[in-house]
């Protein structure tokens, strides 16, 4: 039997953090073994907010792919491509906003917190695009151009994969096949188990809050970072009693990053008084830093050869692009088009 299809994206914001590896990508890692994956940078999603700052757009797709690759997407197992450079998803995004009714991207909640966001951060009078509006709509044809069963996203995604299951349910019931069978798959969410990495201030780790440490950081950059993690706020010297609960960030990290003994024994010296937050904090430094050794140096290897990157994008949006035309030319076909 063949294998489920999967279909994920993420949006070209820049160098990924190690929330995004945490969240998602080791997922991949893990899932590409199972499933054909098709794994792309969502460069027109990234539009839909972004239009007007677009300096940065192309290279910031190379930073994600890079990233991709130096964490184990292996590109002779999962496909890897650019959004923008399957027409035929754009195609698709054309018969699907055509039979979407505007009250249920204006109903995604997803949305609804995308359009507060962009409003609190560009000012109150900040008009919402048309574009914006269709963003679930989009994503239902990046998933549906390869007739995808299985999506794996965050929670926060769950919202507008409810609407791809609707627009999928609609279009089978619609334009029906011969014999009377779904040509879409109504796909379902896969999540992740993983809890999630708060930033280095206990609060969301994001990109704009400055609160990350990069995939691609180095050790030093790393370390430092690190350093500045908040701590249980009432230790002040060394010997003082800890209480890990209080403990906002260097703890949950240990939770994450440390084996179950290193995490019981961080636990015990610190509610003894016995380690200090500063020697705590270099010897998590040290235990990230050297999980994440591998990952840098491969994607120090990329940077070097970016026409490897650039190749392995080309060849994969070929693959995807054989398997998107099968099924527009169904589509079409199940559509009347000319
Ligand atoms: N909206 C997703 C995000 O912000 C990115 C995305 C675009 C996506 N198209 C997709 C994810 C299709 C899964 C499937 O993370």
């Amino acid at each position: 039997m063949s294998k489920q299809k999967i279909v994920s994206g993420m949006r070209p914001t820049g160098k990924l953090h190690l929330g995004h590896y945490l969240g998602v990508i080791e997922n991949w890692v893990n899932l590409q073994y199972d499933y054909d994956c098709y794994f792309f940078v969502a460069d027109w999603h990234a539009l839909t907010t972004k239009y007007d700052k677009t300096e940065d757009l192309s290279q910031n797709v190379l930073e994600v792919a890079m990233d991709w690759l130096a964490c184990g997407i292996d590109p002779d197992i999962s496909t890897i491509y650019v959004q923008s450079q399957i027409p035929e998803t754009a195609e698709l995004n054309i018969y699907l906003s055509m039979i979407t009714p505007q009250t249920w991207v204006e109903r995604d909640p997803t949305l609804k917190d995308m359009a507060k966001i962009l409003k609190t951060k560009e000012g109150a009078n900040t008009q919402i695009s048309y574009g914006l509006m269709g963003y679930p709509v989009l994503m239902s044809a990046d998933i549906m151009t390869f007739n995808a069963s299985v999506v794996p996203v965050g929670n926060d995604q769950l919202a507008h994969l409810e609407i791809t299951r609707d627009i999928a349910r609609r279009f089978n019931n619609i334009y029906k096949t011969e014999n009377g069978t779904a040509f879409f798959n109504e796909p379902a969410p896969k999540l992740t188990q993983i809890p999630l990495l708060c930033g280095l201030d206990g609060s969301k780790m994001g990109k704009s809050f400055n609160n990350d440490i990069k995939i691609s950081d180095d050790e030093q950059t790393t370390t430092k970072k690190i350093m500045q993690a908040v701590t249980d706020p009432n230790r002040i010297k060394r010997d003082d009693l800890g209480d890990t609960d209080k403990c906002e960030v260097a703890y949950k990290y240990w939770q994450i990053f440390g084996d179950i003994d290193t995490v019981a024994t961080v636990k015990c010296e610190c509610e003894k008084g016995e380690r200090g937050c500063a020697d705590c904090k270099k010897q998590l430094a040290c235990v990230i830093n050297a999980k994440f050794a591998p990952i840098r140096e491969k994607r120090r290897y990329y940077e070097e050869h970016i026409d490897e990157v650039k190749l392995i994008l080309e060849k994969g949006t070929q693959k995807a692009r054989v398997e998107a035309q099968k099924v527009l030319s169904e589509v079409r076909k199940l559509v009347k088009m000319y």
